[in-house]
C-alpha cells in the first residue's frame, strides 16, 4: 500500500529572531513590532504547510518550545533516512537546546513505529541535519556537507549510520552556511544548485555525479531569496517566491512552482525546505526488501 511521503514541522509559537548565528538574521529589525512580526511569521507558517499538504505531503506537526526561536526550522533536527533518525549536534550553543526536544520527538514517533531507532552523533562531532545531507533518490546517494555548522568528521558517522555512498561537499561561503541554502536535489534528479557557495574541489566532486544537463545552476538572486531551499514532490516544487528567472528554468523542466511568501523566516536564514525534515526516505533496496 502506497503511503503518503511524511514531513515533520514545528509550530512557530515561539519562533522570533532573538541572536544572529548566520549573516541573514538582524534581532533589531524583528524587535521593533513583534506582535505583527509573530502574527505574519504564523500566517507565512500556515500558507506553507497548505502547500505541503495540497500537493501530497502527510504532516507531523510538533509544538515550538520558549526560548528555541529555531525549532521552527527542523532540517536541522536530525538526518532521518531507512527510519533511523541521527539526531543533530548544533554548533551553536544558542540551538543547542532544541536537541533534547527533537530526541524526544523522535523517540515518541519510534513508539508509534513511524521509526525504527534514535541514534545520537558522538561528542564533539556537529552535524545540522538533513539541512546539510540531502538524499538523492535517483542516484540513491546522499550530499553531506561540512563547513559553517557540520563538523568535516560528521561525513563518516553519516556513512557509518546509513550504509550508503556519500558525496562530500565543503561549503565556503557563510552566507550559505547550511547546504539546503545553495543545494536542492529535485525528483526528476536534476541538482539546483549556487555553485559559488561550493568549493572548487567540491564542485569537481559534484560534476562527476551530476552530468551537466542535470546540473541547474541558479543565480545569486535566486540563492538569496532563498528559493534553491525548495521542497519537491513529483512534478510539484514548492519554494520561497523565485525570481522569474528560476521559475522559467523550472517550469521547462516540467516543472510546477508553488512559489510562496516567506519573509518572516528569511529573516532568520531560512526558507521552506528549513522548515521541514522528511521522515520517509529509504534506500531503493530497503523498500524492495520490505514489500
Ligand atoms: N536561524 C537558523 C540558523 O541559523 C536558520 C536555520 C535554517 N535552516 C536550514 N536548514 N537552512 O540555524
Amino acid at each position: 500500500m502506497p503511503t503518503a511521503p511524511r514531513i515533520l514541522m514545528t509550530r512557530p509559537d515561539h519562533y522570533g529572531v532573538t541572536y544572529a548565528i548566520n549573516p541573514w538574521m538582524t534581532p533589531e529589525s524583528w524587535a521593533g513590532n513583534q506582535t505583527v512580526a509573530l502574527a505574519e511569521a504564523a500566517t507565512q507558517w500556515q500558507a506553507l504547510a497548505d502547500a505541503l499538504g495540497a500537493v501530497g505531503f502527510a504532516l507531523e506537526i510538533l509544538p515550538g518550545q520558549p526560548g528555541l526561536p529555531d525549532m521552527v526550522f527542523p532540517a536541522n533536527a536530525a538526518i532521518v533516512f531507512d527510519g533511523i533518525a541521527l539526531v543533530a549536534r548544533f554548533r551553536h550553543p544558542e540551538r543547542q537546546g532544541e536537541e533534547a526536544h527533537f530526541h524526544a520527538a523522535f523517540e515518541a514517533l519510534r513508539q508509534r513505529g513511524l521509526l525504527s531507532a534514535v541514534h545520537s552523533l558522538p561528542e564533539g562531532v556537529f552535524q545540522e541535519g538533513a539541512g546539510d545531507c540531502l538524499w538523492d533518490a535517483s542516484r540513491q546517494l546522499f550530499f553531506a556537507a561540512h563547513g559553517p555548522r557540520s563538523s568535516r568528521a560528521s561525513i563518516e558517522v553519516i556513512a557509518e549510520t546509513f550504509g550508503q555512498e556519500i558525496v562530500r561537499l565543503e561549503l565556503v561561503d557563510p552566507r550559505f552556511y547550511h547546504l539546503d541554502t545553495c543545494f536542492c536535489v529535485l525528483p526528476g534528479g536534476e541538482v539546483l544548485t549556487f555553485t559559488p557557495a561550493l568549493s572548487t574541489a567540491s564542485l569537481e566532486r559534484l560534476r562527476a555525479v551530476v552530468a551537466p544537463e542535470m546540473l541547474i545552476e541558479a543565480d545569486f538572486a535566486a540563492a538569496s531569496a532563498f528559493s534553491i531551499n525548495a521542497v519537491a514532490h513529483g512534478r510539484e516544487v514548492v519554494m520561497a517566491n523565485p525570481p522569474a528567472s528560476l521559475r522559467a528554468l523550472l517550469e521547462e523542466r516540467g516543472y510546477h512552482v508553488h512559489g510562496l511568501e516567506l519573509g518572516r523566516f528569511m529573516q532568520s536564514g531560512g526558507g521552506s525546505y528549513c522548515m521541514t525534515l522528511r521522515l520517509d526516505r529509504r534506500a531503493r533496496a530497503a523498500v524492495r526488501a520490505t514489500a
